[in-house]
């Protein structure tokens, strides 16, 4: 897992709306989570912005489950084509928060990720997440 533990580190104007760099999600640490999880010896948890971190995964190989949560477009379009080739057939990207108002930022960049894969399905999740399935190759044609 990855965060800051410091809030937003970049954010866009334009989509994220209130919210600012380094201004919410602040309350917390990277200790506290340690500790939280310290009972589960399969986690690792990488502080940092995302765009810069995400190269501690770079040898790691293919992914079947992601879940993405922070809430504004930069890092969130990042995350997803971060991990667009990553995904096995049928892997599962969650983006949270995709429907809601507040985080309009997230919607954004699903909607600019999907729109340029023909390789992702989406579901829209009644309680607001994103579901994004990686298709087998070829199955985009399917209809
Ligand atoms: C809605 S909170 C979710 C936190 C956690 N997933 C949870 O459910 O408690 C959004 C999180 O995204 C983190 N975040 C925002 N931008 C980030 C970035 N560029 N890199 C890493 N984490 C980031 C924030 O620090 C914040 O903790």
């Amino acid at each position: 897992m990855f965060d800051t533990f410091e809030g937003h580190a970049v954010v866009d104007p334009t989509v994220d709306g209130k919210h600012k760099v380094g201004k919410q999600f602040k309350a917390t640490s990277l200790e506290k989570v340690e500790r939280y999880l310290r009972y589960y010896d399969n986690v690792q948890i990488t502080k940092g912005d995302f765009c810069q971190t995400a190269t501690v995964l770079d040898e790691v190989g293919d992914f079947w489950s992601v879940h993405v949560d922070v809430d504004v477009y930069p890092v969130t379009l990042f995350a997803l084509r971060y991990f667009a080739n990553r995904m096995v057939p049928g892997g599962m990207i969650v983006v949270d928060d995709y429907g809601f108002k507040r985080t309009r930022g997230a919607e954004k960049a699903v909607e600019e990720f999907v729109g340029s894969r023909d390789d992702y399905a989406r579901l829209h999740l009644l309680t607001g997440q994103a579901v994004l399935i990686k298709l087998a190759a070829g199955s985009s044609d399917a209809g």
